[in-house]
């Protein structure tokens, strides 16, 4: 199984997924300032990666940052913590990851280190067994012969373990025939470069199409289903995920094609609200140039939006590691909480 992200020999080891797929490189780190540019430059991206790093950062701030107590830790701990939520904002994940990290120690605890490495283990462990939960929760939505479509990369390139909305995918297709439309999903082509790559490696056909053609597919009846991760599920319903996803939703509300979101609970906000989310603005140079080349003109302007919202009436069930939240999903969502 490929595993994006772990703590390995003393190391926090991730995939550098801006290589890919041209290559394949790992990289190795104790320093927690290079997991937070990681992060930020999106050689680690994807909600449910980014909380294990940010768990990851933590740890290792705590095994290798220099305090003369405990409560320099935490102090250390509080800033490093600012730092992830900097880098990247709205992915919930992360929140989710330092609030569990801060909550549970304190600072009496003797072995604080090792308590806060304990700790992002077991995120990193739990996001691997979340996975496998929506996979199995959602491989009966899929039926043989469905045309699926998925936006941006929710593989194992953005987990920890197989992957949310791709993650059922894969799972589906070991006895089910499926075919794949994949966003490119500009700027950044997380479609066309990792999903394209992991749906390669499983050997599950598939075809690239850019984003502006997924409308004209799904109201001509060429997509059956479309499938996507989440950054963020709020109490209401809301989805925030890659930029394009309401859109998305949006048409195939339209056309009746049924919209699922994939996503374990380390993804739902029970607190903020709707205008609270902060939505990452990202350099224009995504935008505008591509390596070295300039697609634009060089004064040209460009707002690069990472994420967009998605109304919870346009979604048809939200499929997490605990069961499927169907429609209509904000009374739906209220239910599963109560129960955990
Ligand atoms: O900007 P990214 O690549 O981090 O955005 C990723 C997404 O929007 C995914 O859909 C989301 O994080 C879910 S990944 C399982």
């Amino acid at each position: 199984m490929l595993i994006n992200i772990k703590f390995k020999d003393g190391y926090a080891e991730f995939i550098n997924t801006n290589k890919l797929p041209s290559k394949y490189e790992v990289i190795k780190t104790k320093d927690p300032d290079r997991l937070i540019q990681a992060i930020k430059d999106m050689e680690i991206r994807g909600a449910p990666a980014i909380g294990a790093a940010a768990a990851l950062c933590l740890a290792l701030v705590a095994l290798y940052k220099e305090y003369k107590s405990n409560e320099e830790l935490f102090e250390l701990l509080n800033q490093y913590s600012e730092k992830l939520i900097k880098a990247r904002p709205t992915a919930y994940n992360i929140y989710a990851s330092i609030n569990r990290i801060l909550t549970n120690i304190n600072v009496k605890e003797e072995s604080l280190a090792e308590k806060v490495l304990n700790i992002a283990l077991k995120i990193c462990e739990e996001d691997i067994k979340a996975n496998l939960k929506i996979a199995e929760y959602g491989k009966d939505l899929i039926k043989d012969g469905d045309k699926i479509l998925t936006h941006c990369n929710t593989g194992a390139l953005a987990t920890v373990g197989v992957g949310t909305a791709l993650g059922i995918i894969s799972k589906a297709s070991e006895n089910k025939k499926l075919f794949v439309y994949v966003t490119e999903t500009r700027p950044k082509l997380q479609g066309s470069r990792l999903t394209a790559w992991e749906l390669e490696r499983q050997k599950i056909p598939y075809k690239i199409i850019t984003d502006s053609t997924a409308g004209f597919l799904i109201k001509n009846g060429e997509i059956n289903k479309v499938l996507v991760g989440a950054d963020r599920i709020l109490l209401s319903g809301h989805v925030i995920n890659k930029i394009g996803t309401f859109t998305l939703a949006a048409i195939s509300n339209l056309y009746r094609v049924p919209f699922f979101v994939a996503a374990p609970l380390t993804t739902l906000d029970l607190k903020s609200k709707i205008e609270e989310v902060k939505i990452e603005e990202r350099s224009p140079e995504e935008i505008l140039k591509i390596k070295r080349y300039w697609l634009a003109p060089k004064k040209a302007k460009a707002l690069n939006l990472a994420f967009d919202i998605t109304e919870p009436e346009f979604i048809d069930a939200i499929i997490t590691d605990v069961g499927i939240i169907n429609r209509p999903v904000q009374e739906n969502i209220y239910k599963i909480i109560k129960k955990y």
